[in-house]
């Protein structure tokens, strides 16, 4: 009696937390619908260089595709984010592209915040942040509904995440090496401050003994 009452609220709890992932991962990628047309410029294709992370900037356009003929009546905003080209996934496991958007590695860097859904689209300049690794990218926008789930897409890539895709060069070797200095100084200011204080607490007792 007991072992059918274990079994069954096992199973209920199989069953359950089953619905529950169902609930949370089931947003496929390929199951949005490619609606948005999206623009990137500024990104520099030219130098061997590319784009520098920290300093350059990129003009990043969206609209909806007015070729492709869907109900956008249930988009609520966008979401635009940098994703790293094919060339630099390959051997990498920890950008890896996933269907299940929850599990999806590919995108990881925000590129500006939740913008407002507009039929006519809009843009936005974002200075490439100084923690982006140097690699090949492309910019993808997601639409999202009113319960904040994924329904739409566009991307300034081709499906196999091969074409116009622009270089992120990090911040160079002089710049990172600055930042690491003033990080060591910031930690060394930090440790005196601590050292100060403990020598003023030790020195104190010693004067009144
Ligand atoms: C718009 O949609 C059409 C039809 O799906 C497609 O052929 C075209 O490449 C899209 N345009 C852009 C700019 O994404
Ligand atoms: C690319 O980087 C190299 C080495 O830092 C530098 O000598 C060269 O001038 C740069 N080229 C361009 C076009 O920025
Ligand atoms: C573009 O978005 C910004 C910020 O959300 C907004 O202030 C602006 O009015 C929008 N532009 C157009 C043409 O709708």
């Amino acid at each position: 009696m007991d072992l059918l009452v274990l079994r069954v609220s096992s199973l209920l709890m199989l069953v359950l937390l089953m619905l529950f992932i169902l609930a949370e991962g089931a947003t496929l990628f390929s199951e949005l619908s490619e609606s948005l047309a999206v623009y990137v410029t500024g990104a520099d294709n030219s130098s061997p260089n590319g784009t520098k992370a920290g300093t350059d900037e990129l003009f990043v356009t969206w609209a909806l595709n007015s070729t492709v003929q869907v109900d956008d009546s249930a988009y609520r905003s966008v979401e635009l984010k940098l994703c790293f080209g094919a060339p630099s996934q390959i051997d990498r496991r920890w950008r890896k592209t996933n269907d299940i958007l929850s599990k999806d590695k590919s995108c990881g860097f925000d590129v500006g915040s939740p913008q407002p859904y507009q039929r006519a689209g809009n843009s936005t300049v974002w200075i490439v942040g100084n923690d982006i690794p140097f690699a090949q990218y492309f910019v993808r926008a997601y639409v999202l509904d009113s319960a904040g789930e994924k329904v739409a897409y566009g991307q300034s890539s081709n499906a196999q995440r091969t074409s116009n895709l622009f270089i992120v060069q990090p911040i160079s070797g002089r710049r990172a090496s600055i930042d690491i200095a003033a990080a060591v100084f910031s930690a060394f200011s930090v440790l005196s401050l601590f050292g100060f204080l403990l020598y003023e607490k030790m020195s104190a007792k010693g004067s009144k003994a």
